[in-house]
C-alpha cells in the first residue's frame, strides 16, 4: 500500500504534490511526509505529519517549504507505528531521501551490517536501509545516482515502489519498480511519477506503466527506461481526466455517492455487452471464443468483498453455466497443494488490479496448467489486468471509498454476463438465455427502486449505534451477501458482525441471541424461503430481534421482535445484487451514527498492495 508521488518542474511543485498525495490517501492515511529540493544549495527539506494528508498540508503551509524537486508519501504502516520518524520519506543523513512503497522482507540483516558500517537509524522503518544503502554506494561520488539503485536493488528482497532524489543529482527523481505499481507522468517540459495516474490528473493525462523490473530516470524534459541493464521504451497512454470521480458532490461521502451511483456503473457495465435478446460474446475480445469453449471447470481466487463476488458467482456458474467452480482466498491459495483438473478457467476478482495476495495468486496459477487467467477488475490498466490472458473489466468508475461498493454491484454484473456466455456451451437454450438478458436488463432500474428505502433504513440504523455485535444471516446464494453485509458493518461502525448461513445457526451461533444481540436477516422470495424463516422463527423464540430485508412479495410483517424492510420484488437471479444494497446503506448510517471516518476506516487502506 502507501501512495507515492515525485515531480520535476520549472515550477514550485509542493502544491502538485500534496494535492497528488490528497488523491492517494485511499492507499493509506496514517502519516504524510513531502521532502522538496531548493535553493542554490540544493538543501532537501523533509516536513512529515502524523494522520491524514490535510495535517502535513498544514505542516507545509508554516514552513512555507517551495522547490522545483521533490517527492512525497501517504503511509500505510507495515514495519513501525504511526510516528513522525517512521512516516515517509526516509534519508540518509542530508544528501538521499527516498519514498517506497512496499515491503523490504531482508531489512533486518541488511540493517545490521549498515549499522556495523557505522550507519545511525533513526526509524523502525523496513524502508530506511534503502536510503543508507545509495548513500553507501555513491559516497565514493564515483557511482551515479542510477547506478547507486540498479545496484542496490539487487540487495533487496521484499517488494518496493521507490523514489529517489540526491541533492548531487539535483537535476532527476530515479524510480525503481518490483511488485508496487508506478507510473511516469509526461508533461511539457517538466515530469512526474506516482503509484497511480489519479494522483497525477491535474497536471497530464499522459502515463508511462512501468513494468515489473523497470528502473526509470525521470528529468525535467526526458526520462529514460533500463530493465534487464538494458534501454527500454514503454508506451505513453493518454487517459481521460477522472476529475469527476474524485469529487464527492452533492454527498457527505464517497461511500454515498458510491452506493447512489450504482444504476448507473451497472448499466455502464452492461452497456455493448448485451443486446436484445442475447450477450454479446464479441465483447469479450478476439481470444475469449477460443478459450471458452474449451472450459471445463473454474477456479476463482480474490480477496475481501472481491472474495464475496466469487461466492456468489460459484452458485451461478454452477446453476447456469453447469460447471463446477471453486473458489479460495488469495492468501491462501498459492500455499495450498492445488491440483488444476484439465479445462480449468482461473479467474481472479478485484476492483483495484493491484491486491498484492491476488496478484501473487494470478503469477502462480500462470505457471500452472490452467487454459487460461481471466480477470474481473475495475482498473484496465492494473498489474492483474496486464498479466492475465483474458480481462473483463467492470465500468463501476474509480472507487474512493476504502468500503468497496460499486465495485462488487459490477463485479455480479460481470459474472452474470460471463455465466450465461458459459452456459451456452452446455446447454442453455437462446429462450432461456433471452429470459436471462432481459431481467439483467431490468437490474438498473430495480437498483434505483431499492436506493427509495434509504429514509426507512436510516431510521432503523438508530437500532444498532449502541451495539457492539451483530449477526448476519442468509441462505445458498445469499450467504455471501450476508458475508458482504457483515464486512461492511464492521469495516466502517467497527461493529462486531458475523455472518452464518442461516441453517447453521443451531449449531452453536444461537447461544450468542439476546436483546442485545442484532440480527439481519435477507429473504428474497427463492426455493429456501421457508427454511429461513423457520431459522429466523428460532432467533424470535430466544428473545432475539430480527432485522430482514425481505421481498415485498412474500407479504412478511413487523411485529414486536422482527423489522421488515421490503425489498424491491426482482426476478431470483437478480436477488444478490438487488439485496446487497439495504445491507450497504444500513452499514452507512450505522457509521455516521458512531461518527467513524466512513471513507477512511481505522487501519485499513483501499488498495492492499502488501501481502
Ligand atoms: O481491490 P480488490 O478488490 O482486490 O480489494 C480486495 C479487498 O481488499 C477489498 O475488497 C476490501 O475487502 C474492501 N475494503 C471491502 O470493502
Amino acid at each position: 500500500m502507501c501512495g507515492i508521488v515525485g515531480a520535476i518542474a520549472e515550477r514550485n511543485v509542493t502544491g502538485i504534490l500534496l494535492e497528488g498525495l490528497k488523491r492517494l490517501e485511499y492507499r493509506g492515511y496514517d502519516s504524510a511526509g513531502v521532502a522538496i529540493m531548493s535553493g542554490a544549495n540544493n538543501k532537501i527539506h523533509n516536513v512529515k505529519a502524523v494522520g491524514k494528508v490535510n495535517k502535513l498540508v498544514a505542516a507545509a503551509a508554516k514552513t512555507k517549504v517551495k522547490g522545483r524537486l521533490g517527492i512525497a508519501h501517504t503511509r500505510w504502516a507495515t514495519h513501525g507505528k504511526t510516528t513522525v520518524a517512521n512516516a515517509h520519506p526516509h534519508m540518509s543523513g542530508t544528501d538521499i531521501a527516498i519514498v517506497h512503497n512496499g515491503i523490504i522482507e531482508n531489512f533486518e540483516v541488511l540493517r545490521d551490517k549498515l549499522i556495523k558500517d557505522g550507519y545511525v537509524f533513526k526509524t523502525e522503518t523496513d524502508t530506511e536501509v534503502i536510503a543508507h544503502l545509495i548513500h553507501q554506494t555513491r559516497k565514493s561520488g564515483k557511482v551515479s545516482l542510477l547506478n547507486a539503485v540498479k545496484k542496490i536493488i539487487k540487495k533487496l528482497q521484499g517488494a518496493y515502489g521507490l523514489c529517489v532524489i540526491d541533492r548531487n543529482s539535483p537535476d532527476q527523481i530515479v524510480v525503481a519498480r518490483s511488485g508496487s505499481p508506478l507510473v511516469i507522468g509526461v508533461g511539457i517540459g517538466e515530469n512526474f511519477v506516482a503509484s497511480d495516474p489519479l494522483a497525477l490528473s491535474q497536471v497530464t493525462d499522459r502515463f508511462v506503466y512501468l513494468e515489473e523490473g523497470d528502473i526509470a530516470q525521470v528529468g525535467l524534459e526526458s526520462f529514460e527506461i533500463w530493465h534487464g541493464g538494458k534501454k527500454v521504451k514503454r508506451a505513453i497512454t493518454t487517459i481521460q481526466s477522472t476529475a469527476s470521480d474524485a469529487e464527492k458532490g452533492k454527498y457527505k461521502h464517497f461511500m454515498l455517492k458510491e452506493i447512489h451511483e450504482q444504476p448507473k456503473v451497472i448499466q455502464d457495465t452492461l452497456d455493448g455487452r448485451i443486446s436484445g435478446n442475447k450477450v454479446l460474446e464479441e465483447a469479450f475480445g478476439i481470444k475469449a471464443k477460443g478459450v471458452f469453449d474449451k472450459v471445463k471447470s473454474v477456479q476463482i481466487v480474490a480477496c475481501g468483498t472481491s472474495f464475496h463476488a466469487g461466492q456468489v458467482a460459484k452458485y451461478w456458474l454452477e446453476s447456469i453455466a453447469k460447471l463446477p467452480c471453486q473458489i479460495d482466498i488469495a492468501s491462501d491459495y498459492r500455499y495450498r497443494d492445488i491440483i488444476v483438473q484439465p479445462g480449468t478457467l482461473f479467474i481472479t476478482v478485484s476492483q483495484s488490479g493491484e491486491t498484492a495476495d491476488t496478484l501473487a495468486a494470478l503469477r502462480f496459477a500462470n505457471k500452472q496448467s490452467y487454459i487460461a487467467s481471466l480477470s474481473i477488475c475495475n482498473v484496465a490498466t492494473s498489474s492483474l489486468v496486464r498479466e492475465s490472458d483474458l480481462c473483463l473489466l467492470t465500468k463501476a468508475g474509480q472507487e474512493i471509498g476504502v468500503a468497496s461498493t460499486k465495485a462488487f454491484t459490477t463485479q455480479l454484473t460481470v459474472f452474470l454476463i460471463l455465466a450465461i456466455v458459459l452456459a451456452r456451451r452446455t446447454g442453455l437454450k437462446p429462450a432461456q438465455e433471452a429470459k436471462l438478458v432481459k431481467e439483467l436488463s431490468k437490474l438498473p432500474g430495480l437498483i434505483t427502486k431499492t436506493l427509495k428505502l434509504s429514509n426507512n433504513i436510516k431510521k432503523l440504523s438508530q437500532q444498532f449505534t449502541d451495539k457492539n455485535h451483530s449477526l448476519f444471516l442468509g441462505r445458498g446464494i445469499q450467504y455471501p451477501i450476508a458475508k458482504e453485509g457483515a464486512l461492511k458493518l464492521k469495516e466502517i461502525s467497527y461493529i462486531h458482525a458475523e455472518a452464518y448461513p442461516a441453517g447453521e445457526l443451531k449449531h452453536g451461533p444461537l447461544a450468542l441471541v439476546d436483546d442485545q444481540m442484532p440480527v439481519v436477516a435477507v429473504a428474497p422470495n427463492n426455493d429456501l424461503l421457508s427454511k429461513l424463516q423457520a431459522n429466523l422463527s428460532t432467533v424470535s423464540a430466544r428473545g432475539g430481534k430480527l432485522f430482514v430485508f425481505a421481498d415485498e412479495s412474500i407479504g412478511y410483517k413487523s411485529d414486536k421482535s422482527c423489522k421488515v424492510i421490503h425489498v424491491p420484488n426482482c426476478p431470483d437471479i437478480l436477488a444478490p445484487i438487488v439485496f446487497t444494497v439495504p445491507l450497504q446503506i444500513l452499514s452507512y448510517y450505522v457509521a455516521i451514527n458512531k461518527g467513524t471516518d466512513v471513507d477512511h476506516p481505522r487501519n485499513l487502506a483501499k488498495s492492499v498492495t502488501v501481502e
